[in-house]
Order: structure tokens, then sequence, then C-alpha cells
């Protein structure tokens, strides 16, 4: 295994206040209501672990993106909130995260006690990894716990910086994703199957690159796809293309076929006129789209054979829708996909960010093996890069 680092079950906890970096950051609605909680209830095995334990627990996390400052859009109160009727118990808020509020609620926190303190990012000092905010926050306890999987790509003051004051475990969290993300990536039941989408070739680079050296078949789809079948000499259209990526799609192909890797690209497209939801649709090859059209969605053709290689797949990792399935017309393809993962008796991934949001969306949650909490984090774990949340924690 990549990591084996020390986990809440490696140290004693009962009596001590442990700061625990959870990843709260969960997409809301205008009203301020939470649209998916999944990172939230993934939390929810450390944090009662750590109670049951004896444990004074203070969480804290970032949410969205506030560049430093206090905005009322971004407090975790919500969270807060939330966490108490999980909980069954009261979760304490702190109103700062290093001002007086803090400093009040932490030292008076008693063992079994769970509080939490308002948004990292309200401070420039987490983004910058600020050595004094961070000795700042470890003042607060006696154990530092990182078991924020979505946030462990970036080397912050909460997940990395705070390891270098306090004895650093990782919760049973980051321990799962990276039980089952790296198990499958260094030991995976064959056949090995990864299947890529979204719109960007250029997200996805260090991953087809890395992916290749482990799977047996690599599926290609979503927007990504037409940059493929342009450097293959495809016309494509309107569709979404990166040209300053032709050459190195070209060197994956080449790549896939020296390896012996099935690389599969989408054979038929199914277009619209203009990226609507009530676009005129229609099928196309692929490799011959009109000038006038947009690639919207994999096409029939290309379903049924994607469908066929992940039935007798062992393992499957997906990462990324296959059209623009925020649009009913353009989700068959990720539909039928969700649908064959579900049905395919492999041990499933879904790699975090939108082709979590679409598998839930589509009612196929609970059908899969793991559902990651990490968007960037599971990609760049998947591109065979050092975390820095998890490399900071000590070593079994
Ligand atoms: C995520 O949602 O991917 C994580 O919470 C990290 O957020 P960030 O991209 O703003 O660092």
């Amino acid at each position: 295994m990549k990591y084996n680092k020390k986990t809440i079950e490696d140290i004693d906890v009962s009596g001590k206040k442990v700061l625990v970096r959870c990843d709260f950051n969960v997409p809301q609605d205008d009203d301020g209501n939470i649209t998916d909680e999944g990172r939230i209830v993934g939390a929810l095995p450390t944090i009662k672990y750590l109670k049951e334990h004896n444990a004074a627990v203070i969480l804290c996390s970032h949410l969205g993106r506030p560049k430093g400052e206090f905005k009322m859009k971004y407090t975790l109160a919500p969270v807060a909130k939330r966490l108490s009727e999980l909980l069954g118990c009261e979760v304490k808020m702190a109103a700062d995260v290093i001002g007086p509020d803090a400093d009040a609620k932490t030292a008076a926190l008693k063992p079994g006690e769970v509080m939490l303190l308002e948004n990292v990012r309200f401070h420039k000092e987490e983004e910058k990894n600020d050595p004094e905010f961070a000795k700042k926050l470890a003042s607060y306890a006696d154990i530092y716990v990182n078991d924020a999987f979505g946030t462990a790509h970036r080397a912050h003051a909460t997940t990395a910086g705070v390891a270098d004051y306090l004895p650093a475990v990782c919760g049973f969290l980051i321990n799962k994703e990276l039980e089952i993300i790296g198990g499958a990536l260094e030991s995976p039941k064959r056949p090995f199957v990864a299947v890529l989408g979204g719109s960007k070739v250029s997200d996805k680079i260090g991953v087809i690159n890395n992916l290749l050296e482990k799977v047996d078949t690599l599926i290609i789809g979503g927007g990504m796809a037409y940059t493929f079948a342009k450097a293959q000499g495809g016309s494509i259209g309107k569709s979404l293309c990166e040209d300053d990526r032709l050459d190195y799609a070209r060197e994956m192909i080449e790549k896939a076929k020296a390896k012996g890797v099935k690389f599969l690209l989408p054979t038929d497209t199914v277009v619209g006129d203009e990226f609507k939801p009530d676009t005129p649709s229609a099928v196309y090859p692929t490799m011959a789209i009109p000038e006038d059209k947009m690639g919207l969605d994999i096409g029939p053709e290309t379903v049924k054979a994607y469908v066929e290689a992940v039935k007798g797949a062992g393992t499957v990792i997906w990462n990324g829708p296959m059209g623009v399935f925020e649009f009913e017309k353009f989700a068959v393809g990720t539909k039928a996909m969700a649908q064959a993962l579900a049905e395919s008796g492999a041990i499933t991934i879904i790699g975090g960010g939108d082709s979590a949001a679409a598998v839930k969306q589509l009612g196929y949650g609970d059908k899969m093996t793991h559902i990651s909490t990490g968007g960037g984090a599971s990609l760049e774990f998947m591109e065979g890069l050092d975390l820095p949340g998890v490399a900071c924690l000590e070593d079994k």
C-alpha cells in the first residue's frame, strides 16, 4: 500500500482534546439547505468513535472559497445544525476560528462533547499554510486527526500544517478511501476497467497516463472524447475540443496499444445544435459530426459497447459523466453506465464530484461499492500523486 498511516484506533484519545479536520464543503441551495450531506455522513464514524472513547472533539472544516474573509454565505452553522441532528447531541458552534469565542469554547469543552469551529478559510492564513495560524489551532488540542479526504490534496494549515505541532493520525473516512481506492489501484480484481468522462482532457491527463499502467480496459466518454476523435482525424463540428492536447491524445492511444490496454472511444454521438436542454438532437458517427452540431452524449451503439465492456469486470473505477447529464435528453449515456455498474457484480468505485452527483441523482447511490467523498483528491490519488493531507500523518 502507498500509505500505512496510524488511525484513531492506534492512539489513546481518552480524556484528550482532539482537533479533527473534516471536509464539510457540502453543496447548498439558495436558501442554505444542504443538498448532498454525503460528506457529513462520511465523517460520522470518526466523530462517534472519538465521542464514545471519551475525547473532547473539536471539529474544523472549510466551506466554499471565501478567500480569507468572513462571508455569511459560507458559515458552517448549517453543518453544525445537521451534525447535531445526526449525532443526537448538541454540536456547539464557535463564532470564530482562532478568536475569543473559539478560545473560550475549546477551553470549556468536556470529554464526550463535540464542537465545530467556524470556516477555517475565513482566514487567509489557512490556504497559505501559515505556521502561526496552525500553531494557534494546535494549542486547542492534544491530538490532530485528519479525516478530510476531499481536501487531502491541499497543503493547508488545517490539512497539513497542524501536523507539525501535534501527534497526527487519520480518521476512518480517510482510511476507508485509501483502502478502497488504493486497493483497487494496487491489486485490483481483474478485469480492471476505468471509465473516464467529463469535459476536459486537461483535467484527466495524469489520471489517464497513470491508469494506462494498471487497467485492462480504459473507456473514454464525455466532452473530452472529441479531442481524441479529432486527434485521429475526425470531424467533430462545434463539439468541445482542446487543440493543445491533440498530441497528448495521440500519445495515449499509442501508449494503450503498446501496453495491450483496450482503449474504447465513442463510435457514435448524440448531437445538438446548441448547448441547451431542448436543442433538437440526432445521432452521428463520432468521427463525422456536422459543422453546425455539437456532441452532447455518447450514442446508442457506444452505450451498448461500453455496457458490454463493464459487464464482466472485476473492478470498475468511474470518474466523469458520459454526457451533459444535467439535460434529461443527454443523460442517457451516463444513466446507462450507472445502471451497468450497479448490475455488474464488480467492485465499483465512483470518483467524487460530478460522477458521484450523477450516480446519486439517478438513484444508483446505494448500488455502488464506494462513492468517494473526494473530487480533486480522488483524481490526484488516482494519478499516483502524493496527498499532503495524508503524507503529513504518522506512519504505523
Ligand atoms: C472539494 O470540494 O473538492 C474540496 O472540498 C476541496 O475544495 P477546494 O477545491 O476549494 O480546495
